[in-house]
């Protein structure tokens, strides 16, 4: 049941249909349509969410350990290799503390404006959020938790693959 449940939100992750759910909000790769501030999606049903995450340490944690495996993995490494790691999780630690409701202010780019350019695929995308699934079961995290937080990202992929 776990694992279909897993399979059906990876796949709604990737697959067109989300699109009927994304719909609602204007994509930022859109000019005429790109807001000046970052958009992103904030999780309003679980205000627990950044507690059960542990807290900024907690963030913090959860970057280090998934970008050892971000870049231990094949599909994800040619991305993150060359890149600011310690900026980027800075950076990521800060956007999911905002979209767990926590008192953080998101100070990265846009999806649209920081994926650009590098080609992103479906491929890389299933391995990074694979990659964020065992850092976040290594560290116990619920599996109604990870849901939440998986739901909340997979609007953003259509301004990271493909651009
Ligand atoms: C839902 C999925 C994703 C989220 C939430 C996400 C989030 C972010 C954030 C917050 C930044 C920092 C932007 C900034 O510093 O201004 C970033 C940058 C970056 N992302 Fe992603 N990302 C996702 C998917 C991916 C994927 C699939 C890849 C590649 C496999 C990737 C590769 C990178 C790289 C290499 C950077 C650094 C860019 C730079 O330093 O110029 N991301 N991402």
């Amino acid at each position: 049941m776990r694992q279909l449940a897993l399979a059906l939100l990876l796949a709604a992750i990737v697959t067109p249909q989300t699109a009927v759910a994304a719909q609602a909000e204007p994509s930022v790769s859109d000019p005429s349509t790109k807001p000046k501030a970052p958009t992103l999606p904030i999780i309003t049903d679980d205000e627990n969410l950044y507690k059960t995450f542990g807290e900024r340490g907690g963030l913090v944690q959860i970057m280090d350990d998934v970008m050892v495996r971000w870049l231990a993995n094949p599909r994800t490494r040619p991305f993150f290799e060359g890149a600011d790691q310690a900026k980027l999780k800075g950076h990521l630690v800060e956007q999911f503390c905002v979209i767990m409701k926590g008192p953080c202010t998101y100070s990265g780019r846009t999806m649209a404006e920081s994926h650009m350019g590098m080609n992103v695929n479906e491929g890389s995308f299933y391995a990074l959020v694979e990659e964020l699934q065992k850092t976040l079961n290594a560290r116990k995290i619920p599996f109604r938790a990870q849901n939440r937080l998986l739901a909340a990202l997979a609007p953003m992929h259509r301004d990271i693959i493909g651009k």
